[in-house]
């Protein structure tokens, strides 16, 4: 075996939990093409059989499910223990939050503890929840970023990995503001996720 195909084997296995249109999945994806890139995504899995993280991933060559949250209704566990079922048969080791809109029960944050981290729009512990770059622009902050943390009971709580900041500038709405931080969002995930497989 080449040195390179055996520093492939070596690569972190990571699912990407995604429920819309994909674009940090698609980061993560996009930073696992470089050959010192520590790991690989095994699998985007969706609540959302229409989300276009899907066909985005699909079209990147990343194996896709959707497992739709509706035929589970209110009991969120069993939908969890269905995405854990085949997170663990896609060999998982990590498991990336990107833009996934549920909140978790403890079953799937228990089972992943400590490998399962989140991308947030905010500076954590500010503005945990929805909203986040209004209430940035509402509270007259001069900085908005985001970050990424291990996954805990609460949401948007666990420990902070890394964050990136951008200004906040004059003039500015929540669009505005919105893309700039994607844009750090983009850079920040795949480098943090990088030094959390490696450690
Ligand atoms: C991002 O802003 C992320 O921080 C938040 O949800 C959004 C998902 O966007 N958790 P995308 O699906 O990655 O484009």
């Amino acid at each position: 075996m080449s040195v390179a195909n055996h520093a492939m084997t070596q690569r972190a296995r990571v699912a990407v939990l995604i429920s819309g249109r994909g674009s940090n999945m698609t980061a993560l994806v996009e930073a696992a093409k470089a050959p010192d890139c520590p790991y690989e995504v095994v699998l985007v899995l969706s609540n959302k059989p229409d989300a276009e993280g899907l066909r985005l991933a699909a079209a990147a060559g990343v194996p896709t499910l959707a497992i739709d949250h509706r035929p589970f209704g209110a009991d969120r566990e069993a939908h969890e223990r269905a995405l854990d079922a085949a997170l663990r048969e896609a060999g998982a080791e990590y498991v990336a939050l990107a833009g996934y809109m549920r909140v978790l029960t403890a079953f799937l944050v228990q089972a992943w503890a400590g490998r399962m981290v989140n991308i947030h729009p905010s500076l954590l512990p500010r503005y945990p929840g929805l909203d986040t770059h209004r209430r940035a622009i509402e509270a007259g902050d001069a900085e908005a970023g985001c970050s990424v943390h291990l996954v805990t009971a609460g949401v948007d709580e666990g420990p902070i990995l890394d964050q990136a900041r951008v200004p906040v500038q004059a003039g500015d709405t929540p669009e505005t503001l919105s893309a700039r931080v994607l844009a750090a969002e983009h850079t920040l995930y795949p480098a943090a996720l990088a030094r959390l497989v490696k450690r």
